[in-house]
């Protein structure tokens, strides 16, 4: 694995260390398309604009104002030079949509670089086409394994791994998946850009008047989100999780993801649920963190809401059954509670963590690390 992956970088890296010698800047092509993306990239293109050049894409992945849009005004995310306007379909036509658009605007952009986020199918399509081109892919979230297949984004992580020449690894855990792997050239350890992103915009967060909006009482509620396809499009599951959520006898405020939505109404689980839950549309990322910092626990099957609540020392309770963020379950602020009623009403009566979270997450600069290592890409 190893010699392989030396041979495939030898030729992409020489022509970008050269470049970065010679003080030129590198002209990048960003590819985003869901949510978590949009806000992974908000620091990143900022740091790497100060000395590059920066083409942005958005897939279309997401489209919804609500998943989309928001997250632009709210971390001044440069608007998109292109928008392929894929939208939603099966993984396969979807990715494919995406392959083809991407290839037209790298064959007109002609960029030295792609810059990927994540784990979704915008990342697989980006990953996918560079490495085709061939150009050097730089994946941002590199070297996170939940080891378990039926997740579609770790087949996508593993593959956009194995064609990336800088894997920005947001956790030494995530250097130590790819060492196994055999993976070791490219591979830095940069923390996480979203951490970048939770320390920036506390403030901002917490002059949101959401909490009050809504009438939820401070630290009373749980915040939920669900949008794994595992758990919302299966009955049985997701009708163990409203079960649970209806007898927590707690106070729920549960933005619904488009997906889980139809789900709900699709399952007749929607009347129950409203009843004794505030159900709302997605919100903007202030707005959200908003809701986090100040709610009891966190339900979730979201990565990125399970790091956000640990970052935020609020205890979480993920109803998967493994995580590719094995750090936030150190100290007992992420547990993994699977999906039977029973587990997670247990989960939800377990008292807060009496210790610190840990700062496995960098220092609040992994996005100018980012730019810094596009600098001499060495
Ligand atoms: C996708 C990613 C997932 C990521 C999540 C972030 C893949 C395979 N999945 O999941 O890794 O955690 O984004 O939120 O890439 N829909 C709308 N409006 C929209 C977008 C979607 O109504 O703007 C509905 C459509 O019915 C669509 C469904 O949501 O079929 C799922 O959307 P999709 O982007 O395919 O997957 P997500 O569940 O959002
Ligand atoms: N988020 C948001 N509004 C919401 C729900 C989530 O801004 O209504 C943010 C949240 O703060 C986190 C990100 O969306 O930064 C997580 O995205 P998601 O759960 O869709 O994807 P995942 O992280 O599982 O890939």
């Amino acid at each position: 694995m190893a010699d392989r992956q030396e041979t495939s970088l030898r030729f992409l890296e020489g022509t970008i260390i050269s470049r970065g010698l010679l003080g030129e800047s590198v002209r990048i092509v960003t590819v985003v398309g869901a949510r978590p993306q949009f806000i992974k990239a908000a620091p990143v293109s900022r740091a790497v604009r100060q000395r590059h050049e920066e083409v942005l894409v958005h897939t279309g992945q997401h489209y919804d104002a609500n998943l989309s849009d928001v997250f632009f005004d709210a971390l001044d995310l440069p608007r998109p030079d292109y928008n392929l306007g894929v939208g939603s379909g099966s993984h396969a036509w979807q990715t494919g949509e995406m392959m083809k658009g991407l290839e037209r605007v790298l064959d007109q952009e002609k960029p030295d670089f792609v810059l990927v986020y994540g784990d979704t199918n915008s990342t697989l399509a980006g990953a996918l086409v560079a490495s085709k081109v061939p150009l050097p892919v730089g994946h941002v979230e590199a070297g996170l394994r939940a080891y378990n297949r039926v997740y579609p984004e770790e087949i996508n992580r593993i593959i956009v791994d194995d064609v990336s020449a800088l894997l920005l690894c947001p956790t030494p855990t995530a250097v130590d998946n790819l060492r196994r792997e055999g993976i070791t050239r490219g591979v830095h350890l940069v923390g996480d850009v979203m951490y970048d992103v939770a320390l920036a915009n506390r403030e901002a967060a917490k002059a949101r008047d959401i909490g009050r909006r809504l009438n939820l009482r401070d630290g009373e509620y749980l915040l939920v989100t669900l949008h794994r396809p595992s758990n919302v499009e299966d009955r049985a599951t997701l009708g163990r999780i409203v079960e649970a959520l209806l007898r927590s006898g707690r106070e729920v405020v549960f933005p619904v993801h488009p997906r889980t939505r139809k789900s709900l109404r699709a399952f007749g689980l929607w009347d129950s649920l409203q009843a004794k839950a505030t159900l709302i549309e997605p919100v903007d990322y202030l707005d959200f963190t908003a809701l986090l910092m100040s709610a009891a626990k966190v339900v979730t099957d979201s990565g990125g809401v399970q790091k956000e609540a640990y970052f935020f020392g609020v205890p979480c309770v993920t109803l998967r059954e493994e995580t590719e963020w094995m750090e936030t379950v150190s100290g007992g602020w992420n547990l993994l509670a699977g999906t039977k009623t029973e587990d997670i009403l247990n989960a939800l009566d377990r008292p807060r963590p009496s210790g610190e979270t840990s700062n496995a997450f960098g220092d609040g600069r992994a996005a100018e690390k980012i730019a810094h290592l596009l600098d001499t890409f060495a």
